[in-house]
Order: structure tokens, then C-alpha cells, then sequence
């Protein structure tokens, strides 16, 4: 059975389908992967045509996530919460839940973090991680906002990904894997590794 990552926030702009895709394209060449726009106007079906060896797929329905066949399925979420989200969660394996570092960003964060605690309840081997995205190079965060974080009970990853011009055409290009920014391609690499050492622990 494909190992499911959902990517979710129900707040836009905080690089849900931009992690998605560029994870989606770090995992490529060691499985079968698949990713699932699972919102209607989704921006990540719109640049299929650029990404030949990717399967982008678009789905309506949560159950045909779950029959793919495929080593791993990654799942973009639209920017609002829905039942829908609540079925994802629990056929998920994993949920990445990005944010800016912002206070109102990260109190934002709690109404999808209750979700994926609902879903834990039942859905017992489901893992989720929090991942700081955006992070203005060179300035961190601050000790209030980490600690803030880390008392929602939903793993901090210690993989932050910085602000870069990279991140942001890479989903115009090839992704960041092929770009020539190395901390960048070190972010989402390591990113990757988190995950997956999660998944299977
Ligand atoms: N780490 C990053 N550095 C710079 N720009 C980023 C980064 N992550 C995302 N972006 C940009 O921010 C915008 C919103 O990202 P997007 O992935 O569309 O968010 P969401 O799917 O959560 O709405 C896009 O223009 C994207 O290119
Ligand atoms: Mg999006």
C-alpha cells in the first residue's frame, strides 16, 4: 500500500503546494511517487505539463487516493478546512503542516492541529510535523514563537525553510532539486529525510 503525506494548512500562502511539489520531485528517483491535487482550482494540476516524470494527479475522491498505485502519494490540501480533510487525515501516514513564524501565523496553525488530533485518536499510526517555512535568512526564530510551537503537542521538525528566490520559482522550473542554490536543495532534502525516518519509526 502507498504510504500517504498530506500537506495542510488551512491557511494560503504558507507553501503548502510549493513543498509539495518539490517533495514530491526529491523522492522521485528512489520511488514511485504520485501527487495528488486534491483542491479543485489546485495550482500544482496547472503546472503539470512542466513536470513530464511527475504523475500529478487530481482527485475528488479521498478513496481513490488510497487504491493508487504507487510507492508514495503526496497530497496537496486547498487553503480552507473541510470534511474532506478530516477523511485525508485518516488514510495519511504523515501530515506536514507548514507555516510562516509570524504570532498570528502560528496561533493559525491550532485549527489544523485539531484536526490531525482527531484523526490521531483513531487513526493511531498517523505522525505529523510542524515545518517553519519562509524564515528570513539569517534572523532564526525567536524563543517565544519556538516555545509557542512546541505547546500545541504536534512535533516541531528541525528542518526550517528559509526565505529564498529559488523556493519560489522552482515551481516555474525544474524544482529545487535542479536549481543551483545548495542550502536550499540541503533544506529540502533534509526536509525529506525527516519525514521519511518518521513514517518508518
Ligand atoms: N521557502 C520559500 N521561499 C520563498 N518563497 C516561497 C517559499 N515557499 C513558498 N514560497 C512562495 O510563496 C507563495 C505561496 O506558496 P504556495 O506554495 O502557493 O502556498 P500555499 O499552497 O500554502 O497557498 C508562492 O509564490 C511560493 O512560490
Ligand atoms: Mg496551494
Amino acid at each position: 500500500m502507498a504510504k500517504i503525506i498530506t500537506v495542510a494548512h488551512q491557511k494560503g500562502g504558507v507553501g503548502k503546494s510549493t513543498m509539495a511539489l518539490n517533495l514530491a520531485l526529491c523522492f522521485q528517483d528512489q520511488l514511485r511517487v504520485a501527487l495528488v491535487d486534491s483542491d479543485l482550482q489546485g495550482s500544482i494540476y496547472h503546472v503539470k505539463d512542466d513536470f513530464p516524470g511527475l504523475a500529478i494527479l487530481t482527485s475528488e475522491r479521498i478513496s481513490d487516493i488510497s487504491s493508487l498505485d504507487y510507492d508514495l502519494v503526496i497530497v496537496d490540501t486547498p487553503p480552507y478546512l473541510s470534511n474532506k480533510l478530516n477523511d485525508l487525515f485518516d488514510l495519511s501516514d504523515f501530515v506536514l503542516v507548514p507555516t510562516k513564524a509570524g504570532f498570528f501565523d502560528v496561533m493559525a496553525v491550532r485549527s489544523t492541529l485539531a484536526l490531525i488530533k482527531f484523526s490521531q485518536a483513531k487513526n493511531t499510526h498517523l505522525k505529523a510535523g510542524i515545518v517553519l517555512n519562509m524564515i528570513k535568512p539569517r534572523s532564526g526564530i525567536t524563543k517565544d514563537i519556538s516555545q509557542l510551537l512546541q505547546s500545541f503537542g504536534t512535533p516541531l521538525l528541525k528542518t526550517m525553510v528559509h526565505d529564498r528566490v529559488s523556493i519560489t520559482r522552482s515551481s516555474m522550473t525544474s524544482g529545487i532539486l535542479k536549481s543551483t542554490d545548495v542550502k536550499a536543495i540541503e533544506e529540502i532534502t533534509s526536509l525529506a529525510e525527516e519525514i521519511v525516518n518518521q513514517i518508518s519509526a
